[in-house]
């Protein structure tokens, strides 16, 4: 099964673990490809649309996984009345959606080995949840695919992290909206993305100049936004 870059970063950032559980399955693909992939033994393919599920159903069975995939219809892990080795992805929502899931089921949320987090957009909400309760980002990235930049969360929520000092300024700096992998930009990894990020808050930039009213407060907390995404770019 040919993936895109999105779908196939989702697959190469999750370990092994005996049980998957896909939220948000839609057409299954994460589902059939951590199977193939030996990425669990069982997947639960979870989706709250019917429409959805039974698309993802026709997919399973066209690669006749059946036996290792199992597609349940629920309100993100509301059906869990399990626990175990048992890990998570949950992709292509946005921010609020996935930040609602997640707090939904605290509870099942914390007993898992680690969730993989790909929001379609506002991961800041995402970003902000975790901090607020306390659960450690272990690893961030960003992936280019099809003309958009997509993040990735991985958190173990049973792991007791420690956020740096120098993590929590950068969260609360750029109010979660930038993904801290570019505090790590080796040899250059995430220029295009920082760049980017730069484009957008000059676009602001100008728009806040354009109106005869300024707000300055806004106008500078863009402007610093903006100097402090430049310190991150690696020039070498
Ligand atoms: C755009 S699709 C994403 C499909 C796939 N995960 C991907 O990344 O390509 C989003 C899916 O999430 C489902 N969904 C939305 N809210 C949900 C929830 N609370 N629990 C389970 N599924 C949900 C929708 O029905 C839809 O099928």
């Amino acid at each position: 099964m040919k993936l895109s870059n999105r779908l196939n970063h989702i697959i190469k950032m999750c370990n092994y673990s005996d049980v998957i559980i896909d939220v948000g399955c839609d057409h299954g693909y994460i589902s059939i490809s951590l199977i193939q992939k030996n990425k669990c033994k069982k997947c639960y393919a979870v989706d709250i649309n019917e429409g959805p599920l039974n698309n993802a159903r026709s997919n399973i069975k066209l690669y006749k996984l059946e036996n290792d995939i199992k597609c349940i219809q629920s309100d993100g892990f509301d059906f869990l009345n399990q626990n175990g080795n048992i890990s998570a992805v949950i992709a292509g929502m946005g921010g609020v959606t996935i930040a609602n899931i997640l707090q939904q089921n605290k509870d099942k949320v914390n007993d898992m080995d680690y969730i993989l987090i790909q929001p379609n957009s506002y991961p800041k909400d995402i970003r902000k949840f975790l901090y607020n309760n306390k659960i450690y980002i272990e690893t961030e990235d960003v992936v280019f695919s099809e003309g958009v930049y997509y993040e990735y969360i991985l958190i173990f929520p049973k792991r007791q992290g420690v956020l740096t000092e120098e993590i929590q300024k950068f969260l609360l700096d750029f109010e979660y909206e930038i993904s801290t992998c570019i505090m790590n930009n080796i040899d250059g990894k995430y220029n295009d993305f920082i760049l980017y990020k730069i484009r957008k808050y000059t676009l602001i930039l100008k728009e806040l100049e354009k109106i005869r009213v300024k707000n300055y407060e806004k106008w500078n907390t863009f402007n610093n936004r903006i100097l402090k995404l430049r310190e991150y770019l690696n020039d070498n």
